[in-house]
């Protein structure tokens, strides 16, 4: 352990230089997390035919901020959002006792050719000061204890702005989670106050770290409230189902104030977990798959598979998921006595897109599937992709596709070297802990955060 003044002063070093050095990455936990990201160069900003390719897209690191808190329990939720979306994470991490790992994303406008503007520099900004206030808001909450990054990504069109790389996101706050065992969920989902309780209990944080490193995966039913028009309305609704306990839940069901997640829209996403079977359950029970399941779950963070990088903006990103989970081997497990609840907000531009391209381009595939394989809509790329990664499994040679920023954190950063870590609780380690120590004294700052002027991404 480093005497508490040498941080202090490679903290004060390296906020002046910005982070641009690595020197000490290979002992310093929180500067390996910065140059992991950022330092592999500056990508080129993304253009539309980049999505076409599949190429996956690294984002930069402009800032992090780590908890003060002393993690509560031995499980982190792991969610990416867009800084537009931080009420939703508000919310989420006032359900939750524990760590919580965030990538929050922005995206900004730059010229195609490396640069970019005194807008779209006043746009990240803007966000590092909001996501700096909102963590000390946070710190002092009584809810989670909140990990979060803003990472941003430079596009070259303006199609690009409407298309989140949401599973890029996943997999940055994955990589950021220090605890064996996470939950991957989204941001507008609530977490039941009963799995904070659950997890209190040393017995069964042991059960669920042996199980989920049997590869189990624990799901966690998902349920919305019907549409309203009045959203303060649906939120309150929301917040009581995740309140109150199973028999309380039962009984808002009963009343249609919830239902399960998708019911109407998608009912194959979820019906697998059996929800019937679940009020009554009160021990954890087995179920199948499907092709489309899509469930949100507990699992172990060195065994969950990376999220594939190829899907921007909407669909397919979460199901072709959880096909290579079922496709590596994993049994699907429901928790009896955890659940999460859906705040309802508006439609993303992408949605919209998708949706408005996907009969038209499921028409053209019908009638001319020589012709539709060249059709680059975000609704054809998006089955395309799909349908090959599910041929690839069929065929049992599928790997996703993850940017180099994620392949070099995983190569280097201390928590996610398995062999010293055998299957100890994994909060006890000093890595665990002296990573949060060191994060709290350096407020992580990565690129073009430093200094201010010098051209930013450019
Ligand atoms: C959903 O699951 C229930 C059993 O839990 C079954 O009765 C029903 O047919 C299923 N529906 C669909 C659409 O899969
Ligand atoms: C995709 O197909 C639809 C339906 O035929 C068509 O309207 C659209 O222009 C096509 N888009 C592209 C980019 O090929």
């Amino acid at each position: 352990m480093a005497p508490r003044g040498a941080w202090l002063v490679l903290a004060a070093a390296l906020l002046v230089i910005g982070f641009s050095s690595s020197a000490s990455a290979s002992t310093d936990p929180a500067s390996s997390y910065i140059s992991c990201l950022n330092d592999q160069g500056t990508p080129a900003q993304t253009t539309y035919e980049d999505f076409v390719e599949g190429k996956p897209t690294r984002l930069l690191l402009r800032k992090a901020w780590w908890s003060e808190k002393a993690p509560r329990l031995q499980l982190t939720v792991v969610t990416g959002l867009t800084s537009s979306r931080l009420d939703q994470l508000e919310a989420q991490c006032a359900s939750w006792k524990g760590p919580l790992s965030a990538a929050v994303y922005i995206v900004v406008r730059g010229d195609g050719a490396g640069g970019m503007g005194e807008e779209a520099r006043g746009q990240l900004e803007k966000a590092e000061a909001d996501a700096a206030e909102f963590h000390k808001k946070m710190e002092v909450a009584d809810g989670c204890q909140l990990d979060m990054s803003l990472l941003y990504e430079v596009v070259a069109d303006d199609v690009m702005t409407m298309l989140l790389p949401i599973n890029v996101m996943r997999n940055y706050a994955l990589v950021q989670a220090r605890t064996r065992l996470v939950a991957m969920v989204d941001v507008d989902l609530l977490l039941s106050a009963t799995l904070s309780t659950w997890m209190e209990s040393k017995d069964n944080v042991d059960y669920l770290q042996r199980e989920c490193a049997a590869k189990r995966v624990f799901v966690m039913p998902a349920f919305e409230t019907p549409h309203n028009a009045d959203q303060a309305v649906a939120h309150k609704f929301a917040g009581d189902a995740v309140a109150i306990d199973k028999k309380g839940l039962e009984e808002m069901v009963g009343k249609r104030l919830v239902h399960q997640f998708a019911l109407y829209l998608f009912r194959e996403g979820h019906n697998m977990t059996e929800y019937n079977k679940w009020f009554a359950a009160d021990k954890p029970y087995q179920v199948g798959w499907t092709k489309d399941y899509e469930p949100w779950f507990i699992t172990d963070r060195f065994l969950n598979p990376f999220y594939d990088s190829v899907f921007r903006g909407y669909g397919w990103n979460k199901v072709t998921h959880v096909n290579n989970v079922n496709g590596q081997g994993f049994t699907f497990m429901v928790h009896p006595s955890a659940w999460i609840v859906h705040r309802q907000h508006g439609r993303s531009g992408a949605d919209k897109m998708y949706q408005s391209q996907k009969k038209a381009y499921e028409a053209e595939a019908k009638a001319d599937p020589k012709k539709a394989e060249e059709n680059t809509s975000l609704a054809g790329m998006t089955h395309r992709f799909r349908n090959k990664i599910l041929a690839a499994l069929a065929e049992g040679s599928y790997a996703p596709s993850v940017d180099d920023g994620v392949k070099g954190c995983v190569a280097s950063l201390p928590w996610w070297q398995r062999e010293d870590k055998g299957a100890a609780p994994f909060m006890e380690d000093e890595s665990y802990d002296g990573a949060r120590r060191r994060g709290r004294r350096l407020m992580l700052r990565g690129h073009g955060g430093g200094g201010g002027g010098g051209g930013g991404v450019a």
